[in-house]
């Protein structure tokens, strides 16, 4: 078999945020690939790293009042222990705020400002200010809000150097017509040809609203657009465009794994920006469907985010790895059930691998000191052992030639359980009994070279787990060592003394665990959960003590509450303020009954100009605070805990 050169990157990951499962999950993917490709003997490169410029870091910086740069700093250090605890090992780290990635991206710029390429001109749109994107008229949502955040945009007007991506549009799409694969899955692929042929518009490369960026060549007052930034790291770090760098080794052979939520970046842009420097497009962009947690999305409001630290710690960094790959097909979402998480390492781990390895080893204890054979004689059964261990071989690189990581595992554990039916077969013990020799050395080996071979396909999905099976089956060194001679069968013709050791993965009580579970729940619910981290939190522009003296808030007496008829949420307040009297209607109904507000002295905003809800004149507001308690949405209304001040008092 011929030596491919592998190339395998995830997304650089965004330093304002904790590591989450998201990014454990592309990155142990490409971990997994890259020891596949590793073990086959390819010429391979596993890149990973951390995007660390533009608004949402500088942004982030800001609120807790260090520079991005320490910011970023400290949050790198999140994702390099992330990748240390979940035995990830790859061959570079980049960071974009690294002197040999900025001066790259600035060079790449010259030269397509210098090929016409790139532009200088002036841009209008409506911006997302947390996704650092400009959102089409056409595709914002009700009230100016960003179609993927939901959060309001905001108007801007800058100079700006553009990007011809509209000239890349017809190369591209043949360029998509002639590799039908180079986007996966295929519903991607087709994502990305149709929105090509719906049009493509030049792309703005430039900031001029913030300094957390890499400075533009001959124009300081610009930075570089993050994204345009960040996807250079896959050829900085190469060492591109320097002769004889790595680049041209692994250039376009870069599969690119990435979340669905960004292939437009990486199939339409990246492609472009390689297309206008005369660099072939990458030959794979795979996209990753999204987790959900329990069947919700994963969000730090809903404090539902399963923290890969955690998983690890609590079942182990393997199974985290086997089933974050094992459970959901590559290209679809899936959700996270701890549960389900448990169950797998039940069924999967502790009964289909884990016996199958105390149960030979037993046996060869038992009944052959320790020692298996070297010599032994075939009859069909083993012959169809061995043709399904070359089949296994051939089944799971072709499905991971396709990402099908799942289905990969599959296919081990059906030559796994196919192992196990053997022992079933065969029943060794009554060979061992009988004192036929012969045929129980043959069964015996057998099983033994099974293990050998699964430990070998097992290691790039659970390195720890293989070399764990490989020590007890009496090998020396690691299982992914010799290559592609690894995965033959029956390579190794010398006797063995194997080494029984600790069972591999002890089944866990699911009832036992549930109730560890549910109050592991309950302790979380206690813990007040502060509203959200606080990078999310959104704060309004700062004012002058002027703008907010032009508010005038007062005690009010809530004289009597009515009911709104068909409007189930609303309240008419009937309020005194001392020197007159005055009508609020308020949507509180769900969070008071009429009896818990009559005779309270609340706050209110008096004048706010007064407006009609169904026909009823409200005149201001009450002030209240909205939020969560005991896991769902609250109101409560602000009021007066000494209530001697009468009615009508001025609040400030
Ligand atoms: N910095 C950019 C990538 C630049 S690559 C040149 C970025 N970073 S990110 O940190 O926000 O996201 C990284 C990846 O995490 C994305 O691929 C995204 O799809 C993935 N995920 C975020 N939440 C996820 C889930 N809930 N489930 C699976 N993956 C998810 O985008």
């Amino acid at each position: 078999m011929s030596q491919n050169n592998f190339y395998i990157t995830t997304p650089i990951y965004y330093v304002n945020d904790v590591p989450h499962i998201g990014h454990a999950y592309t990155t142990i993917a490409a971990d997994t690939l890259s020891r596949w490709h590793k073990s086959g003997g390819d010429k391979t490169w596993f890149l990973t790293g951390t995007d660390e410029h533009g608004q949402k870091i500088q942004t982030a910086a800001e609120k807790r009042n260090i520079t991005p740069k320490q910011l970023c700093d400290e949050v790198v250090q999140n994702f390099q222990k992330l990748w240390k605890v979940l035995d990830i090992k790859n061959d570079d780290f980049i960071r974009t705020t690294e002197e040999r990635h900025e001066k790259v991206v600035q060079e790449v710029f010259r030269r397509l400002l210098a090929n016409g390429d790139v532009y200088k001109g002036e841009y209008e749109g409506w911006y997302c200010v947390p996704c650092e994107t400009y959102v089409p008229e056409a595709q914002m949502g009700e009230g100016q809000t960003c179609p993927d955040c939901h959060r309001p945009l905001t108007k801007m007007t800058e100079e700006t150097y553009f990007f011809k991506l509209s000239k890349y549009a017809e190369p591209l799409l043949k360029f998509y017509e002639e590799h039908p694969d180079a986007v996966m899955p295929k519903s991607r692929y087709n994502e990305i040809v149709s929105f090509i042929k719906s049009g493509l518009r030049d792309q703005s490369i430039s900031r001029t609203t913030l300094s957390w960026g890499i400075p533009l060549p001959g124009d300081e007052k610009h930075v570089i657009y993050v994204w345009f930034d960040a996807l250079i790291n896959y050829l900085s770090a190469l060492d591109f465009p320097r002769d004889g760098g790595k680049w041209e080794t692994f250039w376009p052979a870069v599969h690119h794994l990435v979340g669905k939520d960004i292939i437009r970046f990486h199939c339409v842009i990246w492609p472009a920006m390689l297309m206008a420097l005369g660099v072939n497009p990458p030959v794979k962009v795979f996209a990753h469907g999204w987790w959900t947690v329990d069947g919700e999305k994963m969000s730090k409001s809903v404090g539902n985010v399963v923290d890969p630290f955690e998983m690890a710690e609590r079942y182990g960094v393997d199974p985290f790895r086997y089933f974050l790959l094992r459970e959901v097909p590559f290209g679809n979402d899936g959700d996270f059930s701890e549960l389900a998480f448990v169950q797998r390492i039940n069924s999967d781990l502790a009964n289909d691998l884990g016996n199958l390895l105390s149960r030979t080893l037993q046996m060869i204890d038992k009944y052959r000191g320790g020692v298996v054979p070297a010599k032994y004689v075939k009859t069909q059964i083993e012959d169809d052992v061995e043709a399904m261990a070359s089949k296994t071989v051939e089944e799971m690189t072709d499905l991971l030639d396709r990402f099908a990581f799942d289905e990969a595992l599959k296919t081990l554990w059906a030559f796994i359980s196919r192992s196990n039916k053997y022992i079933d077969e065969t029943e060794p013990w009554k060979l061992g009994k009988a004192g036929d020799i012969d045929r129980l050395d043959a069964v015996l080996r057998t099983l033994w070279e099974s293990l050998r071979l699964s430990a070998v396909l097992l290691a790039p999905f659970m390195p720890d787990t293989a070399s764990r099976i490989w020590e007890q089956l009496g090998l020396p060194g690691d299982p992914l060592g010799f290559g592609r001679a690894n995965w033959e069968w029956g390579k190794l013709d010398t006797e063995i003394t194997v080494k029984k050791g600790d069972i591999l993965y002890p089944r866990i009580d699911i009832e036992k665990w549930k109730a560890e579970r549910a109050e592991r729940d309950a302790a979380k619910k206690q813990k007040t959960a502060p509203v959200a981290a606080s990078a999310e939190v959104e704060h309004k522009p700062e004012i002058e003590i002027d703008d907010f003296k032009k508010i005038e808030l007062r005690v009010a007496l809530v004289e009597d509450v009515e009911i709104v008829p068909k409007a189930d949420r609303l309240y008419v307040l009937h309020l005194d303020l001392g020197y007159e009297k005055r009508t609020i209607v308020s949507s509180i109904r769900e969070f008071y009954k009429p009896e818990e507000l009559k005779g309270k002295k609340i706050i209110v905003i008096c004048n706010l100009k007064p407006a009609k809800f169904r026909g009823i004149p409200s005149a201001g507001m009450l002030l209240a605070a909205e939020g969560k308690s005991a896991d769902k949405e609250n109101v409560v209304l602000l009021t007066l805990m000494d209530d001697s001040i009468p009615a009508g008092s001025i609040v400030g």
